[in-house]
């Protein structure tokens, strides 16, 4: 039926197309969620949390998520199944002139992949720590955390051994296989997520936590913070980097989208909510008010095995944990080398194991900068705006903050107005007897709200980098 239009040009753009069509609705929002659900749900919000004032920062966010996510994410995902191609010749297809947005959208995950990996390093030394039995050691409130990236050469090889094992899924195409395991693997950390949120509003101090995290106050909004929220939406549902395109590509006509989209949404924001709540009044009840907000990129590492500490079995427990967060991070910095993957197999007309080997080596070589940047390198913070920022906040930045809001803004114009929302609504209405319920709020946002938005937001974080605000 509807499928046809994507087969024939699955086939007509080669190799990388062996990976087909979602054979169900419910595999491809396994999938999606696979790539959406990691690091940036259990790492990422709930140090962004801590750090922008709480309760201001999850308010702000949800807005976000049902607002900008959800028209971006389904432009995306109309894009990639109309034209069954993944960014650059997605894009392409419509005129040569919008190439460049495809372009913009190929380097997203060029500078997102090598940092990803550096945290998936950090989660791999965790996870054999706790295994071999030494998780106890990692609880002295962050001495072990910091001791660890500070040191030369360790953190290289773990970051080294990570990305090993995301390039040979790759290489090997065994993608399929991880997301059979991922099926099982989810389900246990969402119960850990869930248990441990619990338990750990019942430790002495943890109640204030809950109250600064759930309760918005006024003075904690600002720019910043929107900001924050913003980056941190393209980061967790993975948009703005053509994934959402590419999975698109690989959807049938029967899959309704606008429901897909609700769906991915809905649960990759609830564990973020959630992971936020195992964490933020842990971090209070441990380390008060000002060690929430300057935890920064260790807070799982260093507040986790405090709470893991308090309980029998800690070493146990703390293996599991950190090995459905290795897994979660696993299958996301899969989904990331694979969009790099394609696009070199497209792009150059390589094999799959040759540009696999081809990426392998410039993560690799990008990955060294971020990890050093915590020891060899730690001189080589540079003051952006008002703040200090390590290689890895550096490119944390340049791609959330200011890549992936320039990407954002094109799709929007492109969608918007120059080939037009209604192009959207028959996508979703291509499939049977679907009619497009949100179409009134997805031409408004797509239009004018979004756009005006991110271009504030851009403006913001340029005039923030060159020093001539502070945000
Ligand atoms: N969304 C993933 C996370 O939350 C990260 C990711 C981004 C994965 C982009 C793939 C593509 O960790």
């Amino acid at each position: 039926m509807g499928d046809q239009n994507t087969d024939n040009s699955a086939a007509a753009s080669g190799k990388r197309r062996h990976a087909t069509l979602f054979s169900n609705r419910f595999a491809f929002i396994l999938a999606a969620a696979a790539s959406a659900i990691g690091l940036g749900n259990l790492w990422r919000f709930p140090s962004l949390a801590a750090k922008y004032g709480g309760g201001a920062f999850l308010l702000v966010y949800l807005i976000l998520v049902v607002t900008f996510g959800f028209t971006l994410m389904l432009a995306e995902l109309a894009i990639g199944r109309k034209t069954g191609k993944s960014a650059i010749d997605a894009f392409r297809s419509f005129g040569k002139r919008y190439a460049i947005i495809g372009v913009l959208t190929a380097l997203v995950p060029v500078i997102i992949t090598p940092y990803y990996c550096v945290i998936g390093g950090w989660i791999s030394k965790y996870l054999v720590v706790y295994l071999t039995g030494g998780g106890a050691g990692t609880a002295d409130g962050g001495g072990f955390f910091s001791g660890f990236i500070a040191s030369s050469g360790e953190p290289v090889l773990w970051t080294a051994l990570f990305i090993v094992l995301v390039m040979l899924v790759v290489g090997i195409g065994l993608e399929k296989g991880i997301e059979k395991l991922n099926s099982i693997v989810m389900p246990v950390l969402l119960l850990f997520v869930i248990g441990i949120s619990i338990y750990a509003l019942t430790i002495p101090g943890a109640l204030d936590g809950l109250a600064y995290y759930l309760i918005p106050r006024l003075e904690d909004f600002s720019i910043a913070t929107v900001v924050a929220a913003m980056g941190q939406l393209f980061f967790s549902l993975s948009l703005a980097m053509g994934i959402m395109i590419t999975y698109g590509s690989y959807t049938s006509k029967e899959t309704n989208l606008e429901k897909s989209v609700r769906q991915i949404e809905i649960g990759d924001t609830a564990l973020a909510l959630l992971c936020g709540l195992m964490i933020i009044p842990a971090v209070f009840a441990f380390s008060g008010a000002e060690g929430a907000q300057q935890a920064g990129p260790g807070l799982l590492f260093i507040t986790m095995p405090q709470v893991f500490a308090t309980l029998p079995f800690s070493t146990a427990l703390g293996a599991v944990f950190f090995f459905a967060v290795f897994f979660a991070a696993l299958t996301s910095a899969i989904s990331l080398a694979e969009a790099i993957v394609s696009f070199v197999m497209d792009r150059l007309g390589f094999s799959r194991r040759k540009a696999a080997l081809m990426v392998f080596v410039g993560v690799l070589l990008l990955a060294i900068p971020p990890t050093l940047g915590f020891s060899d390198w730690g001189n080589a913070t540079l003051t952006i705006g008002s703040a200090d920022m390590t290689i890895l906040d550096i490119m944390d930045f340049l791609s959330n903050s200011i890549l992936m809001p320039l990407v954002a803004l094109l799709v929007c114009l492109f969608v918007g107005y120059w080939v037009g929302p209604a192009f959207v609504k028959d996508e979703v209405e291509a499939t049977g007897g679907v009619h497009f319920k949100a179409m009134t709020l997805f031409r408004v946002m797509i239009r004018y709200i979004a756009p005006a938005f991110l271009l504030i937001i851009l403006i913001s974080s340029v005039l923030n980098a060159t020093g001539i605000i502070a945000l």
